[in-house]
C-alpha cells in the first residue's frame, strides 16, 4: 500500500472556507484535456511508417477496430475554433480529398491480412457534412466495402446544422449513423456575432427533427462556455431553448482560448472574454441546471440522460476517454484518417501529417501519411489507466490498478504526495491508495490528473486553461 499519511493533514484547515477565487488562482493551471496519455505534443517523429505498418500487421485478426475519419473542411470560419480545418468556398478541394481518404483507407487495409471488423466509427472535423449526399454515400460505400461493419456499430458524424441539406441528412440516415453531434454553443446574439457563428435554435431544431425522421437517433448537442459577452442568464436561456431539442447528450466545452497555435483566435476581443471566475461560475451554473434537467454528468464536460449509452457505460465502468472525448468505445485499435488524424494501437500513438500537401504527398506515393507518434512503455500504460479512470470515474483505486499492471503502487509515491495540497483544500481524499475526486475538486479534473502525468514539462503556454 502507499505511503499516504503524510498527505492526509490539512494545510488548511477548514477547506469550506476557501473562496473559488482562490481555488482557481492554484488550481486552474494550463494543463492537457487528456484526451489520451502521454498527450500528443509527446508524440515523436521517429515513429513513422514502418512502425504503424508493423503494428497493424500484429493485431489480433478477431478483435474489433475503432475508426475515426477526419474532413478539415468547413463554410465559413468560428473564431473561436480550435480545430483542424480550413474554410473553402468551392468544393473542388473537398471532392478531391475525398479521392485522397479513399485511397488512405484502402493503403491501411492493405496493411492487414483479411477483412477486419469495425465496432465504431466516428466522422469528425471540420464538418464532415460538407460532404454532398453522393460523397457521403461513396465515402461509407467505400469503408463498408473494406471493413465489416458490425449491424450494431456506433455510427456517429459531428454536423454543423447552419450548412447541412435536407438532401445530406437524408444521406446520413441511409448510410446508417445512428449518432449525431450537432454544434450549437451559445444562442445569445452578441456571443454569435462576437465569434462570427450566427445560428438560430429554428434552423438547429430543423435540422434535429429532420435527422431523427431520417432515422438518425440519438443526438448530442455542443455548448461553449468562456465566450465573449457570454452570460449565466444567456447560458442558462440556451440550455432551457436546447432541452426543447431533447437531446440524449450535451456536451459542455470550456472554450480553449490559445492564440498562440490558433492564430484567428485573435479575432476575439479579449476584453470580452469572461475572466477565470466568470468562466467558472458560468461552467458550474450550466452544470447544474444540465443536472435539474435529468441529465448525468459525466467526468468533465459531458452531461447524458440516464438510458443513454454513455450514462450506463459510466454506471457499469465501461466509459472510456479517447480524442473525441467520453465514449463507450472500447476497441483497443483505434485507426485515424484524414490529416491530423490520431490512431492509438495497444502498441502506441499515431498521427497523421497535419498539412494537408504533406498528407497528399505521402498517400499519392503510396506511403501511409504517419508523421509522429510513440511507442508506449508498460510504464506509459500504467499511468494512462490512472489518468483515464481519474477522468471517467474521478476515482482510482492505484492498489488495484498495479496489481493489474504487475507493478508495486509505490511508483506512485511522489504523486501522491504531490496530492498533499489538494487533499488539504477538500479536493480529493486519499484513503488506502484509494483516490476519489471530490465535487468540489471536480472542475480541476486535469490538474489532479496532470500529478500522474510523467511528461507534463512546466511549459505553461502549451494548454488552455483546466477549468
Ligand atoms: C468539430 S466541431 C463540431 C462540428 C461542426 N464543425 C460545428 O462546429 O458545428 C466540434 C466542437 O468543438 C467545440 N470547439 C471548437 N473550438 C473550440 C475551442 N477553441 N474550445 C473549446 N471547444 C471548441 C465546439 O463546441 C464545436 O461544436
Ligand atoms: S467550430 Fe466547427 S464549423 Fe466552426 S470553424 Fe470549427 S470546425 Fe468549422
Amino acid at each position: 500500500m502507499i505511503c499516504i499519511k503524510s498527505v492526509e493533514g490539512g494545510i488548511l484547515s477548514n477547506p469550506a472556507m476557501i473562496s473559488s477565487a482562490d481555488l482557481l488562482s492554484r488550481y486552474d493551471q494550463r494543463v492537457p484535456r487528456y484526451t489520451s496519455y502521454p498527450t500528443a505534443p509527446h508524440f515523436q517523429p521517429r515513429v513513422q511508417e514502418a512502425a504503424y505498418r508493423g503494428w497493424l500487421a500484429e493485431l489480433d485478426p478477431g478483435v474489433p477496430l475503432s475508426l475515426y475519419v477526419h474532413v478539415p473542411f468547413c463554410d465559413s470560419l468560428c473564431w473561436f475554433c480550435g480545430c483542424h480545418t480550413k474554410i473553402v468556398q468551392r468544393y473542388a478541394p473537398v471532392a478531391a480529398y475525398l479521392d485522397l481518404l479513399l485511397r488512405e483507407v484502402e493503403l491501411t487495409a492493405d496493411a492487414f491480412a483479411g477483412r477486419r471488423r469495425v465496432c465504431h466509427l466516428h466522422l469528425g472535423g471540420g464538418t464532415p457534412t460538407i460532404l454532398s449526399a453522393a460523397d457521403l454515400e461513396r465515402l461509407f460505400a467505400a469503408l463498408r466495402g473494406t471493413f465489416d461493419v458490425d449491424v450494431d456499430a456506433d455510427i456517429a458524424v459531428e454536423i454543423d446544422p447552419r450548412a447541412l441539406t435536407h438532401d445530406s441528412v437524408a444521406a446520413l440516415g441511409r448510410v446508417g449513423v445512428n449518432r449525431a453531434s450537432l454544434g450549437l454553443q451559445d444562442l445569445d446574439p452578441r456571443v454569435q456575432k462576437a465569434v462570427n457563428r450566427v445560428q438560430s435554435l429554428e434552423e438547429t431544431q430543423d435540422i434535429a427533427t429532420a435527422l431523427r425522421r431520417a432515422g438518425v437517433g440519438s443526438l448530442n448537442i455542443d455548448l461553449m462556455y468562456g465566450l465573449p459577452h457570454q452570460t449565466i442568464a444567456g447560458m442558462l436561456a440556451t440550455i432551457d431553448a436546447v432541452m426543447g431539442l431533447a437531446p440524449q447528450r450535451v456536451c459542455l466545452f470550456g472554450y480553449a482560448h490559445v492564440p498562440w497555435m490558433k492564430q484567428h483566435q485573435r479575432l476575439i476581443d479579449e476584453a470580452a472574454l469572461p475572466g477565470p471566475e466568470d468562466r467558472f461560475a458560468q461552467y458550474m451554473a450550466a452544470a447544474e441546471r444540465l443536472q435539474e434537467a435529468g441529465y448525468v454528468w459525466i467526468g468533465l464536460d459531458h452531461f447524458a440522460l440516464p438510458d443513454d449509452p454513455l450514462a450506463v457505460a459510466l454506471r457499469e465502468r465501461r466509459l472510456h476517454r479517447n480524442f473525441q472525448g467520453y465514449t463507450t468505445d472500447e476497441a483497443s485499435a483505434r485507426l485515424g484518417f484524414g490529416p491530423s488524424a490520431i490512431g492509438g494501437l495497444p502498441q502506441g500513438f499515431v498521427q497523421n501529417a497535419t498539412a494537408m500537401p504533406a498528407y497528399r504527398t505521402a498517400v499519392e506515393a503510396g506511403q501511409l501519411p504517419i508523421q509522429r507518434g510513440l511507442a508506449l512503455s508498460d510504464d506509459d500504460r500504467l499511468h494512462s489507466a490512472v489518468i483515464e479512470q481519474l477522468m471517467c470515474y474521478l476515482e482510482v483505486d492505484l492498489g488495484a490498478i498495479s496489481r493489474r499492471f504487475g507493478r508495486s503502487p509505490d511508483i506512485f509515491g511522489d504523486a501522491v504526495q504531490g496530492l498533499a495540497e489538494p487533499v488539504a483544500d477538500g479536493l480529493v481524499t486519499v484513503e488506502e491508495g484509494i483516490i476519489r475526486v471530490s465535487p468540489r475538486g471536480r472542475p480541476f479534473v486535469r490538474t489532479i490528473c496532470a500529478r500522474f502525468d510523467r511528461y507534463l514539462a512546466p511549459d505553461a503556454q502549451r494548454h488552455a486553461r483546466a477549468v
